[in-house]
């Protein structure tokens, strides 16, 4: 996230004759004028509570600013040496935590020709003094926390050529704003809270190379005039609220765009003939509007393309890429979410640069194509694939592939053995088919580079081989719903990066294995519904957020102090998320920071089997249910401040509830049913206001239920059969609880829609996310914007830099 997106104003005429004086200043002679010295360190002195190093380099912050050097020796600072004037600052990821003052240090230094202040924690309003640095050429304010209108006096700066500004809170109409910055070849203002308009005609801003308003309110018919700027070269429109078709029929017939980004508007109709005229198009994102129509293959006749993004629209029909040429450039092509039917025809192996092709949740049918051997990610999921063509063996250069997504597809037969031959692979995802027959020991060959191996709900049988002996990167595997049998691999004690490990649903028996306690970073651990016998030995397990052992044979009583050490629930996580408007989602929502691949996940939530897309977070479960327990409940649950569910039903727990859950104050869902608890309900859960979903059904409890709301609001139901309890009447509506009538079960399981919303949330969050894990694991983004906005970063730089 490099916030000064175009390094533009260098322009190499200016540096022949600077000479930058880190390299060439003796300490002793002083270069920099004092009145230049003295208005940096004016400036410096604005910002007391100012943390001055800057994270990576000293490059671009104030560290070194004090009186005993050269001021042109200074981080962030550049001279013109022969005149001793500061011509550049370039202030990056500060923490300056402040507002600009009007009559700032900063507007003494007026050969300013390029100001960074990006990333800088500044505040408050663009002061109007901005106006007298009258040699600006670039400015870059972006990333920071600035409101209000941008000053007209900027208007004034006739030399600027580069105004970046975005990731602020920046209001006002653009078309007055702007209205006469008509010589700037950069108008960076994405992500700001611009009024919603229509924009204006954008034909006077005649130099524009770079436009920039993604994630604004712009709405209006597709801007025809901005595309009749002969200069122009990348266009981000993205993220807004623009309608209708589009045309290029006016476009100047020797454009110069290369980079297209119309994603998340409401664009529609089908994509214009006229698209011919950008004849130097190499990205066009058209991801997530309404776009319609039959597959447009004339697109693939243009030779310039090389990322086309069109998924998340409305295409149908069947996929034809028409003549193409042996001199096409393709190499990302992204289809995905669009009703595409039939199957993908073999021409598809003539796009001899592809690398990542992405047609999932479509209604493909028929073979998964072969014969492409640049492609490093493949992504079919959701379709109705059944076989693999013959080429599929030689489908992929085998060094390069990464990412193998075949997920949710009618794919049957053996593990396909060809895939071990992928010796690069971060990725398998082979879930929800039907392959059968065993998960083959050749497998281990993959295991070095996986990160990521999800099996789950197909039809594999067997032992899962002992082959994790070097899967020292997998941090997911998913195995679940499968028909695997005998006990856990032991060498998944060396996968020292699990974070996740899910075997539920299958016909594993063995004891509980106490072993993976040591795994330096699990995170979720589910073995439900399987064979599991024995006790719950629980050394290590420090990193557990989310453990699911129920429905096995365990048995056995918990120590007093078994969860003691679970030290990773003893704490309330925060949510350490936020929206990082760069990336366009929300950073750090899910576990660790990256969040799980695992296409889904089953968890009994309050009571209800639910699928999980995304965790979020701070999630929290222990679900013991229906084993064999007994004994009393360990008063060490109280420790687990950060637990938010908690199922021990149907074991054969004794003794009182213990006092010590009224600790757990975040706790969400509560269920002892079905166990032999005697003693009262203890009073101090009244004090648990986050508790929404309980059960304490069919055991011996006694005494009143306590006053607090959450329990009066329960059903009748949650305090059944526990013929001692008493001042049921209020719930219940009669007086003896012996009374009610075993129908009532059924209500237990009616889930609590306003608790289950915030998981909504996370799920509706899900697929943003996703794709910050996949960037972290794997090379290419699904997140289209970003990856092609990082790409067009380093490319805009260079681009700039050559065409001053
Ligand atoms: C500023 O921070 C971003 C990430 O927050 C990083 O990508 C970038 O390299 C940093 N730039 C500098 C100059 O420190
Ligand atoms: C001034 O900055 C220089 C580096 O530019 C550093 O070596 C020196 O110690 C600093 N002096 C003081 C008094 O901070
Ligand atoms: C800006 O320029 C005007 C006119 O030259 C001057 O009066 C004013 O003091 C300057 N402002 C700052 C902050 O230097
Ligand atoms: C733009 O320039 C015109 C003519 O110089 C001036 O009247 C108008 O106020 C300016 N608009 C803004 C927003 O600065
Ligand atoms: C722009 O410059 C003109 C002439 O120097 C000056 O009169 C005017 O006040 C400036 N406008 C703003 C908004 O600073
Ligand atoms: C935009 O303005 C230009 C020049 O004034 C004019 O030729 C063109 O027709 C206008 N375009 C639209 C779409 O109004
Ligand atoms: C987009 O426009 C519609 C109405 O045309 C409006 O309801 C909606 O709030 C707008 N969305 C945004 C993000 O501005
Ligand atoms: C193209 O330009 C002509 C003449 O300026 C205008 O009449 C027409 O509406 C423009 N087409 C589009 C799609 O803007
Ligand atoms: C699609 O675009 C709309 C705005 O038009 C946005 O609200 C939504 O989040 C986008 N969806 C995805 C998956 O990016
Ligand atoms: C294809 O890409 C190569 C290398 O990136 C480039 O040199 C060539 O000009 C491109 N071809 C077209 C038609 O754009
Ligand atoms: C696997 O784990 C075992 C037990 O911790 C250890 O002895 C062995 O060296 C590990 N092997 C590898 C290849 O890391
Ligand atoms: C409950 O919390 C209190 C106060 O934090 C603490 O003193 C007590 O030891 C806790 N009890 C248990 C069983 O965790």
């Amino acid at each position: 996230m490099i916030p000064n997106q175009f390094y533009c104003f260098s322009g190499i005429v200016i540096t022949l004759y600077i000479v930058v004086l880190h390299t060439l200043a003796s300490p002793t002679v002083h270069l920099c004028r004092h009145d230049q010295r003295d208005a940096l360190l004016e400036f410096k002195h604005e910002f007391p509570g100012a943390d001055m190093k800057s994270s990576l380099s000293s490059d671009y912050d104030m560290s070194s600013w004090n009186k005993s050097s050269d001021c042109c020796s200074w981080g962030a600072v550049t001279c013109v040496a022969k005149y001793g004037q500061v011509i550049s600052l370039e202030l990056v990821n500060l923490s300056l935590n402040n507002f600009l003052k009007p009559n700032s240090g900063l507007f003494k230094l007026q050969y300013l020709q390029r100001l960074t202040l990006s990333n800088c924690d500044l505040y408050g309003e663009i002061p109007s003094s901005f106006g007298n640095l009258s040699h600006l050429i670039e400015l870059d304010l972006g990333h920071n926390k600035l409101v209000g209108q941008v000053p007209a006096s900027i208007g004034n700066l006739t030399k600027l050529r580069h105004l970046r500004l975005h990731g602020n809170k920046l209001s006002g109409k653009f078309s007055v704003l702007f209205a006469n910055f008509t010589q700037l070849f950069t108008l960076g203002l994405s992500y700001n809270y611009f009024e919603p308009e229509p924009l204006p005609n954008m034909s006077r801003f005649h130099r524009l190379k770079i436009f920039d308003v993604k994630g604004n309110s712009f709405f209006g018919s597709f801007p025809t005039s901005l595309f009749t700027i002969p200069s122009l070269e990348w266009v981000y429109l993205g993220g807004n609220n623009f309608t209708g078709p589009i045309d290029f029929g006016n476009a100047s017939l020797s454009s110069t765009l290369q980079y297209l980004s119309l994603a998340d508007n409401r664009f529609n109709g089908p994509i214009p003939e006229s698209i011919f005229r950008l004849l130097n198009l190499r990205f066009l994102n058209l991801h997530n509007n309404s776009f319609h129509g039959p597959f447009p293959a004339y697109l693939f006749t243009m030779p310039s393309l090389q990322w086309v993004y069109l998924a998340r629209n409305q295409f149908d029909g069947t996929i034809d890429f028409g003549n193409i040429l042996p001199s096409s450039n393709l190499s990302f092509l992204d289809l995905g979410d669009n009703k595409f039917d039939g199957q993908i025809p073999e021409s598809i192996s003539k796009f001899l640069k592809l690398e990542m092709l992405d047609l999932s949740n479509n209604k493909l049918e028929g073979k998964v194509p072969g014969c492409l051997r640049r492609l490093k990610s493949l992504r079919l999921s959701h379709n109705s694939f059944s076989s693999f063509g013959k080429s599929s063996q030689v489908m992929m250069d085998q060094a390069q592939m990464l990412e193998l997504r075949l997920d949710s597809n009618s794919l049957q037969g053996p593990f396909p053995h060809w895939i071990c031959r992928l010796r690069s692979l971060k990725l398998l995802d082979l879930s929800n088919n039907s392959f059968n027959g065993s998960v083959p020991p050749c497998v281990r060959s993959l295991t070095e580079t996986l990160q990521v191996l999800n099996l789950r709900n197909n039809n594999f049988s067997g032992l899962l081989p002992d082959v994790f002996v070097n899967a020292s990167r997998l941090t997911e595997l998913v195995v679940s719903r499968n028909q695997l049998e005998g006990k856990l691999p032991q060498s998944l004690i060396n996968c020292t990066s699990m974070e996740l490990l899910n075997v539920e649903g299958n016909k594993f028996k063995d004891k509980f294995p106490s072993w993976l306690g040591s795994l330096p970073i699990l995170s979720v651990l589910i073995l439900r519904s399987n064979q599991f016998y024995g006790p719950l030995v629980s050394t290590g397990f420090k990193t557990l957020k989310i453990i699911d052992v129920s429905h096995n044979d365990f048995s056995g009583t918990l120590p007093t102090l078994y969860f003691s050490n679970w030290l990773e629930m003893s704490e309330i996580t925060k949510l350490s998320s936020y929206f990082d408007p760069y990336m366009g989602y929300y950073v750090g929502f899910f576990m660790r920071g990256s969040g799980f691949y695992s296409s889904s996940m089953e968890l009994v939530h309050k009571g209800v089997d639910t699928e999980f897309e995304k965790i979020r977070e701070d999630y929290t479960s222990i679900d013991f249910s229906s084993n064999n327990f007994y004994g009393k409940i360990p008063e060490s649950i109280g420790l687990l401040k950060g637990l938010r569910y908690l199922n021990l039903s149907n074991n054969a727990f004794t003794s009182n509830i213990p006092q010590s859950l009224a600790n757990l104050t975040i706790l969400e869902s509560l269920d002892v049913s079905k166990n032999q608890l005697s003693g009262p309900i203890p009073p101090d859960l009244d004090e648990l206001f986050s508790l929404s979903t309980m059960n304490f059904a069919h055991n011996n409890l006694e005494g009143p239920i306590p006053q607090g709301t959450q329990f009066q609001r329960q059903n009748c139901s949650s305090f059944m059969d526990n013929p001692r309890l008493s001042n049921l009447e209020d719930i219940c509506g009669k007086p003896h609880v012996s009374n009610l009538t075993p129908q009532e079960p059924e209500e237990i399981l009616e889930p609590e829609e306003p608790v289950i919303n915030w998981i909504a949330a996370a799920i509706a969050y899900g697929p943003g996310v996703l794709c910050g894990l996949v960037i972290g694991h794997i090379f290419v983004s699904h997140k289209h914007e970003w990856f092609m906005e990082k790409f067009g970063r380093n490319k805009s730089r260079a681009l700039i830099i050559s065409v001053r």
